[in-house]
């Protein structure tokens, strides 16, 4: 039987490796690999480095991306018009990654196909729904799952808080979503893929804000405070780190002050 495993590396440097994704990472055989074309340097050498100190064996395929129409992405587009693009991108996706899954090894043992998740599989990405349409091609696969840290327990981490208060829920939404959906009685939010720190629409509402960016790597910054009083400095500093890496990472916690 063949066998697939999702595997999270967590959101930064190769210290946020789990010791189960250390046991699965040595198992792989194949390893597929967006090919992501700008994706930045940074992100590739971390993927690599990791699969040459842990599966040093293991064969790397990169599979170049299906094109992607972005336009349907900007904030206060239709929603059904987005979700039926990123369907049709992920079926793309399935077929491109089925025909290379690992194939049966010299010993004639099933092969084991790898996929390495940022941070969590749980959180924002797709690749379990890829998983689940590779199926659905007919392709039959014993599958595992190793979890990895998140950016939300990352930044949680980074500046020592629980991102919930005492026995009250978390929201966790994008930054395309947070102004339709934010009301003061939804308490804790976490805020990822927000390119425009789109929290700056929300100054004025009595808000706190625990940021942070390249969560778990040596490159982390963190900034927290009142919204009002430090967002213009976050939104300068990010553009600089962006400028200075060529990329930025960021996850920000918003809650009621006081
Ligand atoms: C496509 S989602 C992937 C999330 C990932 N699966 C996880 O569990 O964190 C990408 C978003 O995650 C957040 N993120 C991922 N890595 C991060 C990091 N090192 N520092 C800060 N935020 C990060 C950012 O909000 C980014 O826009």
């Amino acid at each position: 039987m063949r066998s697939v495993k999702v595997i999270g590396i967590g959101t930064g440097g190769l210290d946020q490796l789990t010791l189960a994704a250390v046991r699965a990472l040595g198992e792989v055989d194949r390893f597929l690999v967006a090919d992501k074309g700008g994706e930045t340097a940074e992100l590739v050498r971390l993927r690599t480095e990791l699969i040459s100190r842990y599966a040093p064996k293991a064969e790397v395929v990169l599979v170049p991306d299906p094109p992607r129409d972005r336009s349907a992405e900007r904030p206060g587009a239709d929603g059904a018009g987005y979700l039926g693009h990123v369907a049709e991108w992920h079926a793309a996706r399935a077929r491109a990654y089925a025909d290379r899954l690992a194939p049966a090894n010299p010993a004639g043992e099933s092969g084991t196909t790898g996929f390495l998740v940022w941070g969590d599989p749980a959180f924002y990405d797709s690749t379990l729904r890829i998983v689940d349409r590779i199926r659905g091609l007919g392709y039959d696969f014993e599958l595992e799952v190793i979890p990895g840290i998140s950016a939300p327990q990352a930044l949680a981490a980074a500046h020592q808080i629980a991102l919930n208060r005492i026995g009250s829920p978390v929201h966790i939404t994008t930054g395309r979503r947070l102004r339709s959906e934010w009301s003061m009685e939804l308490g804790d939010v976490v805020v990822m893929l927000d390119g425009h720190l789109t929290c700056r629409e929300l100054v004025g509402r009595g808000l706190e804000i625990f940021w942070g960016a390249y969560l778990g790597s040596p490159d982390q910054v963190l900034r927290s405070g009142a919204l009002d009083e430090v967002i213009d400095e976050l939104v300068s500093l990010r553009a600089g780190l962006r400028a200075e890496h060529g990329w930025v990472m960021d996850t920000y916690l918003l809650r009621p002050l006081g």
